[in-house]
């Protein structure tokens, strides 16, 4: 199979400008799968995690609650319109621990010693390598690593394969890597565990950087 081009950040600029009003209204059902993956962080009180590629920041509720009022949550979003829903989001709720850096994961400057790292949802971002890279030297020895998103199943799979891609295709600017999303993420976190969800159309990979596993 050919390779694919890679994310295009100018498209996808374009799409969630389209998108942004009316986002929240479309990723109601994967919210159990979003706490499942914040609590995979296994986050606790003071922590700082960071959410890459946040959107309109539908994370923030559950990071925020495992980080306490102590800790903080950063979230980084390449879409003006996105990240203003997050925005405004932050500004309902009165969460002063809460932030929104607007630009590329991929040159943006990113805060150092985080203790979480999510990707949810953020296909383009996980088929970056710089981007994946960076953020993972983001995190401080034992940072936990959790990511979750659509993916190639199994050919046998067929049905589940033209749902997938025909949701995903609103939401990526390419299919590269849709195989195995999360390869460049295996290749800067030894050991990330692989688990494949809804007959393989989905996948959720955890682990942590290196360094002794935090206390
Ligand atoms: C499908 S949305 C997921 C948003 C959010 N994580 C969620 O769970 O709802 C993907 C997001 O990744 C952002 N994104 C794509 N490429 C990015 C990049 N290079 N740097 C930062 N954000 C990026 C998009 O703008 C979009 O908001």
């Amino acid at each position: 199979m050919k390779p694919g081009p890679p994310p295009d950040t100018a498209e996808a600029r374009r799409r969630y400008r389209q998108l942004a009003s009316r986002y929240d209204r479309h990723i109601r059902f994967v919210a159990p799968l979003r706490r499942r993956a914040v609590e995979r962080l296994k986050l606790r009180d003071g922590d700082h995690v960071l959410d890459l590629g946040c959107g309109t920041g539908a994370s923030f509720e559950d990071l925020r609650s495992a980080v306490g009022v102590t800790g903080q949550v950063t979230g980084i979003e390449l879409s003006d319109e996105m990240a203003a829903v997050a925005r405004q989001r932050i500004e309902d709720n009165e969460w002063k621990n809460v932030e929104v850096l607007v630009g590329d994961a991929a040159n943006v400057t990113l805060p150092s010693d985080v203790d979480g790292i999510l990707f949810f949802e953020t296909h383009d971002l996980m088929r970056t390598p710089a981007a994946v890279k960076r953020a993972v030297a983001a995190g401080g020895p034992g940072a936990r690593v959790v990511a979750f998103g659509p993916a190639s199943a199994p050919r046998w799979a067929f049905p589940v394969n033209a749902i997938v891609r025909s949701v995903a295709r609103r939401y990526v600017t390419t299919f590269e890597g849709f195989d195995a999303p999360w390869s460049h993420l295996a290749a800067e976190v030894p050991g990330l565990r692989v688990r494949r969800l809804f007959l393989g159309g989905a996948y959720l990979a955890v682990g942590q950087t290196a360094g002794p596993p935090r206390p």
